[in-house]
């Protein structure tokens, strides 16, 4: 389907890969632009008049309400459809769901299970598409990330993340984030934890070997990183075993652990955290975390999104 795509009006996002460095700083900086007029209350309704489809295979709180206040700050129309309320949880397929909804709404966004779905719906659908998460990546969470990251910081090239834990969805949309920012990704998996081996060797291929690394040392990974960033064990969709807990145990964010990190390191998570399993706590709710932040700069990275790519 040629969605006529100029810049990236009209295109999709399904993958950070998606992005090119210098869109991906053009993303950033609508953010902060979006962030600071919002605060003036002067936001410019570009959305007027379309509205975004939101379609949920999956629970969410964040991506869920940042999406519809993102929409409705720009003077659209969120319609939100959750996959059990709609013919596609009954076998509708995602391809004749993608080209119904075109007729209707002016983007899509789909949280589902494979990656593979998301492509069958952007290939489908005549309207942007936006991945709001799948097993294999969350792009929409990395750019809220980066957001925070370069709000604190003032830069993002050089900086050192380190991912601590399961290489999940996060961990892989990271991966390719700090790859296309310049930043160093260090994560720390027990062995058969790591990111996807797809997703590592684009992220190499953009940044280079030494940049992109993997460990089983969660001190090595932490020590002189300035983010310290950590995510559930078992994501939506996989099987909850004794065995995972047991192998991801060492790798909990704690205070110990983060004793080794740099002196101005900030702890991230993009939420829902387990309390006292990935992460204590003490470190959640610590002067070091800026989780409520990413939390909050969701809404404005897909609002500067919506507004790109709309
Ligand atoms: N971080 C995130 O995507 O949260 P939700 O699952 O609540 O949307
Ligand atoms: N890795 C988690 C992220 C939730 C926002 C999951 O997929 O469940």
């Amino acid at each position: 389907m040629d969605k006529k795509a100029t810049g990236l009006r009209g295109r999709d996002l399904l993958s950070m890969a998606d992005l090119s460095p210098g869109e991906l700083d053009l993303v950033l900086r609508e953010a902060l632009m979006f962030k600071e007029s919002l605060r003036r209350g002067q936001v410019e309704p570009s959305l007027r008049g379309k509205l975004v489809a939101l379609i949920f295979q999956k629970p969410s709180t964040r991506t869920r309400v940042s999406f519809e206040a993102a929409v409705h700050h720009l003077g659209g129309k969120p319609v939100v459809l959750n996959a059990s309320d709609i013919q596609l949880g009954r076998g509708e397929t995602v391809s004749d769901t993608g080209k119904v909804l075109s007729r209707y709404v002016h983007a899509i966004a789909l949280r589902t299970f494979a990656q593979e779905e998301v492509e069958e719906l952007a290939r489908a659908a005549e309207v942007p598409v936006i991945n709001a998460l799948t097993d294999l990546e969350h792009p929409c969470q990395v750019l809220a990330d980066l957001l925070t990251i370069r709000e604190r910081f003032g830069k993002l090239a050089g900086i050192r993340l380190a991912y601590l834990g399961d290489g999940n969805n996060v961990a892989n949309s990271l991966a390719l984030g700090c790859a296309l920012a310049g930043m160093r990704y260090t994560a720390a998996c027990p062995p058969g934890y790591e990111p996807d081996a797809g997703v590592l060797s684009m992220a190499r291929k953009l940044a280079g070997e030494e940049t992109i690394r993997v460990v089983n040392d969660p001190r090595e990974a932490v020590r002189g990183s300035q983010v310290i960033y950590t995510d559930v064990w078992v994501s939506m969709g996989q099987e909850d075993t004794p065995r995972r807990r047991n192998d991801l145990a060492p790798y909990q964010l704690n205070r110990e652990l983060l004793e080794a990190a740099d002196e101005e390191a900030v702890v991230m998570h993009c939420l829902p955290a387990h309390r006292g399993e990935e992460i204590t706590d003490e470190v959640l709710d610590g002067p070091r975390s800026v989780v409520w932040d990413q939390a909050e700069n969701r809404m404005h990275a897909q609002a500067a999104l919506l507004r790109l790519l709309v």
